[in-house]
């Protein structure tokens, strides 16, 4: 099928990734050049710039590349109010109608047209009369896509890797438990994964469903809890409540958006609520949790662990168990998670499913450390090699580098037969010092400590450790 897709933001560009890897023809619409050519260098599919509010530039567009059997409008109206969305989304509608009369459209609205403040479920024949202009403007584009046999996808709240107000709020403490004389224990929220509204657009197409369906997570959950859930889980303290922001642009609603129509169709989203995306996805937490880092406007939380980083060899479990045991702390081993959950040895695994399998457990184990306190984490040497497991790591807690000689390691690792990347052609002490020459500088970067292990006992290794933990968590 040869499909347009207007709008290539979050969701959008997703989107048009699953339709080509699915072996559709895509050509994606960005509003500025810029994007277009960014798009068109990194993606398989083309990107073509265009204006989608000018009848001109669309009728042009469909000059160029001819008749599509269907097309997708999610293009954002970049935060613009209702003048932007007479624009973008009315207008632009109408003009993409008129120039590919031939086309299947599919028109991405948004559950904020469900004004219910009740506590309400609401499906797609519930009243959608919404309060603001924005939204009663979104209702007309919408029909314009059901008057030609269309489809209409009311999208949730998006969040996914890089995105997710919800959770950079919480962590730069500015977030609060909505609550008001309506909604007593807190508004219900509703939110999509944006790899599902992206599954879920293109399960509208392929199907050429017609009509209206709801496009959000199986959750039912209210704001209050889901931050309550998330402060646990990220060591935080619980946000204050605060009075809903009448100006919100979705509107201030209390609903449950049900979304059975579009299961009942054969669809279901892979992260079923957030949740299981901040364990599942394995971009999710990170990508948030590394925008905070890179805001600098607000010190990355840290919570109250210690995690000993260093190459195989260097005592992170040793002096580890030594340290919690001086600091009443638990102790865990990474390592050790890992093999718990395969049920199989660390060179079983590598030979098994390789090294980026190992890997990819080893951020799943990570991740699920979250929420932990008073625990020293005893990490794999090759943990930091992954991007994604750094920021994961500085805000799972304080975090010390063991460093020892290369041959002091080679004589440690010797023992036992139990690390793979030791056991190839090259010897040990080379292999070593390979990977300490690659290795050092992420060490180096995110380490608060570093420790220098050859002349010490590891009593005294552990005994700095705890002592420098112990002085970092009290200024804190
Ligand atoms: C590895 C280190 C090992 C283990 C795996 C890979 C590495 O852990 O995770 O064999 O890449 O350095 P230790 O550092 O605890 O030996």
């Amino acid at each position: 099928m040869k499909i347009l897709l207007i709008g290539c933001g979050f969701v959008g560009e997703r989107a048009a990734d699953l339709f080509h890897a699915a072996g559709h023809e895509v050509v994606g619409i960005t509003h500025s050049p810029e994007s277009a050519a960014r798009l068109s260098a990194q993606k398989p599919w083309k990107a073509l710039a265009c204006n989608i509010s000018a009848a001109a530039d669309i009728s042009d567009l469909r000059k160029q590349i001819g008749a599509v059997q269907a097309f997708i409008h999610c293009a954002s109206s970049s935060k613009g109010g209702a003048e932007m969305y007479q624009a973008v989304y009315v207008n632009g509608m109408k003009h993409l109608l008129a120039s590919f009369p031939e086309a299947w459209p599919l028109y991405t609205s948004s559950t904020s047209v469900y004004p219910q403040t009740d506590g309400s479920t609401v499906d797609e024949t519930s009243s959608a009369e919404p309060t603001k202009e924005t939204g009663r403007l979104l209702r007309e584009a919408e029909n314009l896509a059901l008057d030609h046999q269309g489809a209409v996808a009311r999208l949730a709240g998006i969040y996914g890797a890089g995105r997710s107000f919800l959770l950079k709020n919480l962590l730069e403490g500015t977030s609060g438990i909505e609550i008001n004389e309506g909604a007593p224990e807190g508004r219900l929220i509703n939110q999509i994964h944006a790899d599902d509204a992206a599954s879920a657009l293109v399960h509208l197409v392929t199907h050429k469903l017609i009509g209206i369906y709801n496009v959000v997570d199986d959750a039912k959950i209210t704001q209050r809890d889901c931050l309550l859930k998330l402060a646990t889980l990220f060591s935080l303290p619980v946000p204050s409540i605060k009075p809903p922001d009448a100006a919100r642009k979705r509107g201030w609603t209390h609903k449950h958006v049900s979304n059975s129509k579009l299961r009942n169709t054969g669809w279901s989203p892979q992260y079923p609520d957030y949740f299981s995306a901040l364990s599942d996805d394995p971009q999710l937490a990170a990508s948030i949790l590394s925008l905070v880092i890179n805001d600098q406007e607000k010190p990355l939380h840290r919570a109250e662990n210690i995690i000993l980083i260093g190459l195989m060899g260097s005592g992170k479990s040793t002096v580890g168990r030594i340290v919690a045991q001086k600091l009443g702390f638990q102790f865990v081993d990474t390592d050790h998670l890992i093999t718990d959950q395969a049920r199989c040895s660390i060179p079983e695994i590598f030979a098994r499913e390789g090294e980026a399998s190992f890997r990819r457990r080893e951020s799943a184990v990570l991740r699920q450390l979250l929420g932990r306190k008073h625990t020293v984490i005893a990490t794999g040497g090759g943990i930091i090699t992954q991007p994604m497991n750094l920021p994961l790591l500085k805000h799972l807690g304080f975090i010390t580098w063991l460093e020892a000689s290369t041959e002091l390691l080679a004589r440690r690792t010797a023992a036992n037969n139990e690390r793979p990347l030791l056991r190839g052609e090259e010897s040990p002490v080379i292999k070593l010092h390979r990977l300490i020459q690659e290795r050092a500088p992420i060490y180096k970067s995110v380490a608060d400590l570093r420790i220098l292990t050859d002349e010490l006992t590891q009593q005294e290794s552990a005994y700095g450790v705890a002592e420098s933990a112990r002085l970092f968590f009290s200024k804190r």
